[in-house]
């Protein structure tokens, strides 16, 4: 849009319509696109397509966009498989109208963008795969926050919104868990629910005075892995796609390698999944060290490990725990599996100085992770093999697996 009877354009402004052609993928489920001066960052569309843009947000230094019409679509556009998905609607998956392949293909080239700009390493392909469960992209989340709107109904939030949209179904959460929506929950703030591997669905209502018959309260669940069972409070972390946990601890342990008599690390452990199969590999001569900072998981932890002798539980912030004084080389393995912000330059100081012979890294952000192997390469390590699981079909999101190995010839700081 031109300011009248000149050539200059005006500045965008939410509402504004325009067309425009959707660029490559960025991090956070959008697509580039330049108008006006600016670039856009486009929701609901895909690389190559012309589409009509309507402009949602209007900042310094990034303007926001979702795709309303689709002029020229790609090959890639399929009719989303949930009603609630598309501008304006379920802020929750960004990848719905995406061919499952290319979904993927998008997230393996925001991995590789992500190491290329806050790293500085190029070319770096990591083919992100789909876990075990995998059911056309569907009905792999075993746990889910619901928001609760005034009527009492279950949905949830659009898309950088308060605003609590009502669904009548999730097709990305295990079936059971939709048993949520046949209730209403006056006066909650939140309804939570996780399914287990038997099936089992533990709901449970937040806020005072919230009501909701279908609630079973906090009841732990069962989760199967690689053949061991654990018993995980709902309200402790755990990995979301029912086939997320036995791929993270096989890469775990396929990059890793533990081997008997070894020490390892287990830091930000949660309920002490990774710690469980690491005690076998470094058998009764070796022994994992797992930090954890809430006291809840530390619980389920100590409930689910208690036969494991050669597992030390230690409930500390992480900081904490690494700023101790301990000897260098005493540890031979870290697993590393911060929340999304990533470790940051203290804990990689802290790590590094342990002089670890490999650090497997499981980032659930690839720019953070990207950020971190940037700073681990100034205290001597070095990106070794990585994987890249696809533990969130329809939603940008992707896991990568990452290992850290010592830089040859340069000593890890002491
Ligand atoms: C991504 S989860 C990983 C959990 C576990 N490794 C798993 O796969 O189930 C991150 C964990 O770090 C814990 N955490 C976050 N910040 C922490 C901190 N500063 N110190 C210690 N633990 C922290 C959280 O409570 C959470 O359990």
């Amino acid at each position: 849009m031109r300011e009248p009877g000149t050539d200059r354009l005006l500045p965008l402004a939410v509402g504004d319509v325009l067309e425009v052609t959707i660029g490559q993928v960025a991090h956070g489920g959008h697509f580039i696109a330049h108008a006006h001066g600016r670039t856009l960052f486009v929701r609901h569309a895909i690389t190559g397509e012309t589409a009509r843009v309507k402009i949602t947000e209007v900042r310094a230094k990034m303007v926001r966009a979702d795709a309303i019409e689709i002029l020229v679509p790609s090959p890639d556009r399929v009719n989303a498989p949930c009603v609630f998905a598309g501008p304006g609607l379920c802020g929750g998956c960004d990848f719905q109208h995406i061919a499952l392949t290319r979904q993927r293909e998008l997230k393996q080239q925001v991995v590789q963008d992500a190491f290329r700009r806050h790293a500085g390493l190029a070319d770096i392909e990591i083919p992100v795969v789909p876990v075990a469960g995998d059911n056309d992209g569907l009905e792999w989340r075993t746990r889910v926050r619901w928001g609760v709107d005034r009527s009492g109904k279950a949905g949830f939030h659009i898309f950088r919104s308060s605003e609590i949209l009502p669904v009548t179904k999730c097709v990305i959460a295990t079936q059971g868990q939709n048993a949520v929506l046949e209730d209403t929950y006056g006066g909650a703030q939140e309804v939570r629910s996780a399914e287990g591997s038997d099936g089992t669905v533990s709901i449970w209502v937040s806020g005072s005075g919230a009501t909701g018959s279908r609630s079973t309260g906090e009841r732990r669940v069962i989760q199967e892995v690689l053949g061991r069972r654990w018993q995980v409070d709902p309200a402790s972390f755990w990995q979301g796609h029912v086939g997320a946990p036995g791929a993270l601890v096989q890469a775990v342990l396929d990059l890793g390698r533990p081997i008997s008599g070894e020490t390892w690390w287990d830091l930000y452990s949660g309920v002490g999944l990774f710690s469980g199969y690491l005690s076998a590999a470094v058998g009764p001569t070796g022994k994992v060290v797992a930090v954890e900072g809430s006291a809840r998981s530390v619980r389920d932890a100590r409930r689910n490990l208690h036969r494991e002798r050669n597992i030390e539980l230690v409930e500390r912030e992480m900081g904490n725990w690494l700023g101790a004084p301990s000897e260098p080389g005493a540890v031979s393995g870290i697993v590393l599996d911060p929340p999304r912000t990533g470790a940051g330059p203290l804990v990689a100081a802290q790590i590094a100085a342990q002089k670890p012979r490999v650090v497997v890294y499981v980032a659930c952000d690839p720019v953070a992770l990207a950020r971190d192997v940037a700073i681990f390469a100034n205290f001597g390590y070095r990106l070794g093999p990585a994987l890249a699981f696809d533990n969130f079909p329809m939603t940008h999101h992707v896991e990568v697996v990452a290992t850290l190995v010592p830089i040859k010839g340069l000593d890890p700081i002491s």
